[in-house]
């Protein structure tokens, strides 16, 4: 069973895919943590994001025990991160890795941009996350400012529509929302309404 939870930043796809795939015991993978260490990397050592050979071999040597590093949610970070997803040798050096992760049983829900366009075209179930932009900045900035980062709103905001303009297009797997997914908009509903919704489309559609 693949359950795939595609949107931009900050829509709560995250906190639904979580929620998912600890309703149902299943193994949970975030694949933007995938990108952020791969941005991480190259901004620690000084990198130029147009080296997408070096951006590569980071992205063939990722360590996924690395993955607590608390310098992976800050907005520095998210944006390397998205620079680095357009180069598409980046983004085929961690196909593989996201595929098998897919595979685990008794299932797994992968959070991203292209899981139900790319990655798992055939997932069982596919989640497009969305919310207003004005929703979505205030959710990032109070969760980086519950983390202890130092961020404003003005700044959070123009971050995020910087990030998604350039994560929507891009020329290899933009983020955008499958034929079949079930688009979820999360602007008026809290974590628990958008899980409840989500549960209850994977039950119709089961019956
Ligand atoms: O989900 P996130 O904000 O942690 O992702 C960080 C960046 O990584 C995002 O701006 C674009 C990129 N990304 C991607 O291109 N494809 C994915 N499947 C996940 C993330």
């Amino acid at each position: 069973m693949i359950i795939a939870v595609d949107g931009p930043s900050a829509a709560g796809k995250g906190t639904l895919a979580r929620g998912l795939a600890q309703h149902f015991g299943y193994h949970f993978l975030d694949t933007g943590a995938l990108y952020r260490m791969v941005g991480l990397k190259m901004l620690r050592a000084g990198a130029d994001f147009s080296e997408a050979v070096r951006a590569a071999q980071i992205a063939q040597e990722l360590d996924v025990n690395e993955f607590e590093d608390a310098d992976l949610r800050t907005e520095a970070v998210g944006a390397a991160a998205s620079r680095v997803a357009v180069i598409p040798e980046v983004r085929s050096a961690l196909l593989q890795f996201q595929r098998e992760f897919a595979k685990r049983e008794p299932g797994a829900v992968l959070d991203g941009r292209d899981i139900g366009t790319v990655i798992c075209p055939h997932a069982d179930f596919k989640f497009f996350v969305t919310a207003s932009a004005k929703a979505r900045s205030l959710r990032r900035f109070k969760e980086l400012l519950g983390l202890g980062i130092p961020v404003t709103l003005e700044g959070v905001t123009a971050d995020i529509i910087a990030r998604d303009a350039r994560d929507a297009s891009r020329a290899t797997a933009p983020t955008k929302a499958a034929d079949d997914a079930i688009v979820v908009d999360t602007t008026l509903m809290t974590a628990a309404e958008a899980l409840k919704f989500a549960l209850a489309a994977i039950e119709t559609s089961t019956k």
